[in-house]
């Protein structure tokens, strides 16, 4: 009955709770801050050090790649983006676009929009779910796309029939009293928009599922869409797939994302941790933890050099660290090789027009498919702009690896083949500069994210420290491909080394 909007909702969750080191602490206890090497300059690693140095410890962050943020990457014009054995390519978008190649959506709950908060990062909806979009399923044979209000109501609107006429006929009588039986059918004729019991509480279509012709003044009362396909149409199409993804803790409206990039909140941190802590171009060749201290060597360019501190927290994907020479043992190794990096990919295309605002009334959110290309993205800023981009794929696993397996040119191509089974030949025209990701490819993170078999032994083991060594990550929580999860993990450990520090 809850899930029905029947019985009342739950209260708020609350978060871990979360005290910052201070430096006060030190003071108190007459401990002296350490020196924390952090390796890995995403979204973990800069939390981590912009904790640890709200209580002045001596934090030092190592990362490989030529900027900070990790896979938080933001493309913009004049940006260039190179995969490993693969062209480089620059992204020619216009001024005022940008494809957010990463994360690209938070939740309210998360602890992103806390950060987004302290760090004064200015947000926007992010419109995650839109009544506007569109769900196409080829492989169901559906002829054409539907929009997303159109799925709902036929898709509701059967369910509540069928539901009605069981409560009807009495085959739910052993659940439900005289009194459920009517308070559920008062529900299913407001939530299905299904006719009355005379008629059997058929489902014929209002307009819920869209107009033919909208509504005007006066005598202009609109032409419904319809007749709805039937219901076993409505079964085969498998629109009701698509339906359950807005229910998702993480994925319900409202969303929000950074104004003008996601890459916003990772150069916040940056600049909250001080740029002259943070090396990039730095890639770390070995770790060694001895008592009292670790030592961790690294290439910067060229030149092998090596640094000193108290603690180790190792921010990097773990199949990144699985290849990092280091003596903390074989089960380490072992888990480290445990987790098994998931492929994603994205391509923003930017067009001389938003056709899609203009022509088909979508305002940002998604479309869903069973293409390989799995969802399009239509952007959440911008609005009636001259110009747009939109992420052109969005997808995983086999999809994804087979885009990373070609080149920029076919990716395209490949795209606007697939886009244009929905949008029509107007796909194809009006492309003024694109860009795609195959997050497999980018070096130093080779992955999307990590999956766990499952997080035993080995999850356990990598969510305590190794001697002097921590490890840390969306990786090593329960919200992986989250920057939620790298903010929660990043907490998790400073909190720790930071009790262990005034222990010591
Ligand atoms: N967190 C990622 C997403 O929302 C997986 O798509």
């Amino acid at each position: 009955m809850g899930a029905l909007g029947l019985a009342p909702s739950a209260e708020a969750a609350t978060k871990a709770p979360f005290q910052p080191p201070r430096p006060s602490d030190f003071r108190l206890r007459g401990r002296a801050a350490a020196r924390v090497l952090i390796l890995g300059g995403g979204v973990a690693g800069l939390a981590a050090a912009y904790e640890l140095g709200k209580a002045g410890y001596h934090c030092t962050v190592l990362e490989a790649r030529d900027r900070v943020g990790g896979r938080n990457l933001t493309l913009r014009g004049g940006d260039r983006l190179t995969e490993m054995g693969g062209a480089a390519q620059r992204a020619e978008f216009g001024r005022g676009q940008y494809m957010n190649a990463g994360p690209a959506r938070i939740a309210q709950w998360m602890t992103t929009m806390d950060y987004c908060r302290e760090l004064g990062v200015p947000l926007e909806v992010f419109t995650n779910t839109n009544a506007e979009a569109l769900i196409y399923n080829e492989s169901a044979g559906m002829d054409a796309p539907v929009k997303w209000r159109t799925a709902k109501a036929d898709v509701y609107g059967y369910i509540s029939e069928l539901l009605a006429k069981a409560t009807d006929q009495g085959a739910l009588n052993g659940r439900l009293t005289a009194d459920d039986k009517e308070r559920l059918l008062s529900f299913l004729a407001d939530f299905g928009a299904i006719g009355p019991k005379s008629g059997g509480y058929a489902y014929t279509g209002t307009g819920r599922r869209g107009y033919a012709v909208d509504p005007g003044a006066g005598a202009q009362a609109g032409t419904v869409l319809g007749p709805p396909p039937s219901l076993s149409d409505v079964l085969a199409s498998g629109v009701g797939r698509s339906l359950s993804f807005e229910f998702g803790y993480s994925q319900a409206m409202l969303m929000f994302q950074p104004v003008g990039g996601m890459d916003a909140i990772p150069r916040a941190l940056a600049e909250a941790v001080g740029k002259g802590r943070i090396r990039t171009g730095a890639k770390v060749t070995g770790i060694t933890d001895r008592t009292g201290g670790t030592r961790v060597e690294y290439v910067q360019n060229g030149r092998t050099r090596a640094a000193e501190a108290d603690y180790v927290i190792a921010a990097l994907p773990p199949h990144i660290l699985a290849r990092i020479p280091h003596n903390l043992g074989a089960n380490v190794q072992a888990a480290l090789g445990t987790p098994v990096p998931a492929s994603t990919g994205k391509i923003g295309i930017e067009y001389d027009g938003r056709w899609w605002e203009r022509d088909e009334n979508i305002y940002g959110g998604i479309t869903n498919t069973d293409l390989d290309l799995a969802t399009i993205w239509y952007p959440s800023y911008g609005y009636h702009g001259r110009s747009g981009l939109l992420i052109g794929y969005y997808n995983f696993g086999s999809a994804a690896d087979a885009y990373a397996r070609m080149t920029h040119a076919q990716r395209l191509r490949r795209a606007l083949d697939q886009g244009a089974k929905i949008h029509g030949p107007r796909y194809r025209r009006g492309v003024t500069a694109s860009v795609s990701i195959a997050w497999s490819r980018q070096e130093h993170i080779e992955g999307g994210w990590i999956g766990w078999p499952d997080r035993g032994a080995e999850y356990r083991l990598l969510n305590e420290p190794q001697g002097n060594v921590y490890f840390c990550g969306d990786w090593l929580s329960h919200e992986i491909a989250w920057q939620h999860g790298s903010f929660e993990s990043a907490r998790k450990v400073v909190t720790e080394l930071h009790q262990r520090v005034l222990k010591s």
